[in-house]
């Protein structure tokens, strides 16, 4: 369901930013954002691009990278790709701090607080993720590369899960869409930036236990967590991707 809603995602930012590059239409950049392509600020606009440009490369190159049959049938992509997707871990993640914090962007001070949460939990992973990629611990390294792919989607995660609020409210309860923020914002940025981290921890641990128990509530959340990212990915392709195509 991951990789379905992901290549939305990657479509849609393909689309909309690139085609937006090859009209020389830099303008059609600010359909989602007032930020996005701003006249007098040359830096910002290249920092910008930036981030889109490694957006598009990480959201495809992610869920492709943990395809157990891409691992054992081409291992020298799952090399190149894993390399490509750790170095734009970084690049996108100082881009994205460059514009929260130096251009601006919608969220506020909390919105910026919380992004920042998130480059930071992407910084250490994908440090840990080199460093026992590099040891050969392979276990451990998967384990990292898990966690790093859970925060490198934490901004997909909240456009999903903010559509399934919306979906199932039919209204922007718990926030302000002038402002773009309110207490749910809070609650969904730590739901989708922090809680995955221990999310991941529990599915490990439901996977090394013998307790039967254990690994039926961690199912069950899993189950639970999916349903609502099925629903969530219908309402953000119809509600938020689609429409600005
Ligand atoms: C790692 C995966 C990330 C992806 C795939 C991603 C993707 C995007 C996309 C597509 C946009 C344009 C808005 C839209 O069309 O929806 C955007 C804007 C932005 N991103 Fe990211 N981003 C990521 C990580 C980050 C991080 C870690 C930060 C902050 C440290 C960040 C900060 C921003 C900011 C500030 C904007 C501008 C929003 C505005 O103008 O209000 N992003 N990002």
């Amino acid at each position: 369901m991951i990789v379905i809603g992901q290549m939305t995602f990657a479509y849609y930012i393909i689309r909309l930013y690139g085609s937006s590059v090859l009209q020389g239409n830099l303008e059609g950049w600010n359909a989602m954002t007032s930020h996005g392509y701003v006249p007098s600020d040359l830096m910002g606009n290249i920092v910008f691009g930036a981030h889109i440009f490694f957006a598009a490369v990480i959201t495809i190159g992610g869920p492709i990278q943990l395809l157990p049959q891409i691992r054992a049938r081409i291992p020298r992509f799952h090399r190149i790709n894993g390399r490509l997707y750790i170095g734009s871990a970084f690049l996108i993640s100082l881009a994205g701090l460059y514009l929260a914090w130096i251009r601006g962007a919608a969220g506020g001070l909390t919105g910026s607080i919380f992004i920042t949460i998130n480059a930071l939990i992407i910084l250490t992973c994908a440090y840990f993720a080199i460093r026992y990629a590099i040891q050969r611990n392979l276990e451990i390294h998967r384990q990292w590369a898990i966690r790093l792919f859970l925060a490198m989607s934490g901004v997909w995660f909240f456009r999903v899960f903010l559509m399934l609020w919306l979906v199932i409210h039919q209204a922007p309860v718990g926030f302000d869409p002038e402002t773009f923020q309110g207490p749910f914002l809070n609650a969904l940025s730590m739901f989708v930036y922090i809680l995955p981290q221990v999310f991941a921890q529990i599915y490990f641990r439901a996977k090394a236990t013998l307790s039967t128990k254990f690994k039926i509530v961690a199912s069950v959340g899993l189950i639970s967590l999916t349903l609502g990212i099925i629903v969530g990915v219908f309402g953000a392709t119809m509600g938020l991707w689609l429409p600005v195509l």
